[in-house]
């Protein structure tokens, strides 16, 4: 049976709540807690969604990193909201954010390829996301063309790639119960940066 998630239970910030559990996510082993499930939608409110991996928690909120030029990123440009949402099935919980998206600073980007993989580097120029290709062979092609011009060189981060920044305005946190009766927990951020908790229906 899963434990109670209360109002007392919670700590005034949502952000240092999520740590919290994303913290314990991370003690329990489960797998993929870093993967979120991101919605976006274009000017006209068509919607989207996929998987990416939060990178980082700050202060602000959290940070995720991709192509700019990506189907997502072209709705963010259009329409600079979002919603993350994380499914941790084997602790029956579910935290989902909602609110304005910014790209992080460029250093921030630039330090956070410069952890990577080489390939992943490589492949970060190579892969012209979300645009239709005439086969696997394009791809393919042109990651060969792009590891013989980088040989012996540092690999630059594309400009058109780096991170974003989701900044809460609504955060929710989801504690699966017994009976359906499962406790919703949701922060709202008012005028004044303060945050108000409700709790919500299941
Ligand atoms: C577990 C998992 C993690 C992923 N992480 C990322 C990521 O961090 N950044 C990214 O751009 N795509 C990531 N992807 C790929 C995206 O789901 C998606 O296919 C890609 O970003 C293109 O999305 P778009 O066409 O909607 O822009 C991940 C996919 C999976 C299944």
């Amino acid at each position: 049976m899963n434990a109670p998630f209360t109002e007392n239970d919670v700590l005034d910030n949502p952000i240092d709540q999520f740590s919290a559990w994303f913290e314990n996510a991370i003690k329990s082993g489960i797998k993929d807690p870093f993967a979120l499930t991101l919605a976006t939608a274009n000017k006209k409110g068509m919607p989207s969604a996929r998987v990416v991996y939060m990178r980082d928690v700050t202060e602000s909120g959290l940070v995720f990193f991709t192509n700019y030029a990506s189907h997502k990123g072209n709705d963010l440009l259009e329409n600079p909201y979002a919603s993350a949402n994380f499914y941790w099935e084997d602790l029956s919980r579910q935290v989902r954010f909602t609110g304005r998206v910014e790209k992080v600073d460029s250093g921030e980007s630039d330090d956070y390829f410069n952890s990577r993989p080489r390939e992943s580097q490589i492949g970060a120029w190579a892969s012209h996301q979300s645009s239709k290709l005439d086969g696997r062979e394009e791809l393919i092609s042109k990651l060969d063309k792009l590891i013989e011009k980088f040989e012996g060189k540092e690999v630059p981060r594309p400009d058109f790639w780096g991170g974003y920044v989701i900044i809460p305005t609504t955060v929710e946190f989801w504690q699966g119960r017994e009976s359906r009766l499962h406790d919703r927990i949701q922060y709202e951020r008012n005028e004044n940066g303060n945050w108000a908790l409700s709790r919500l229906s299941p």
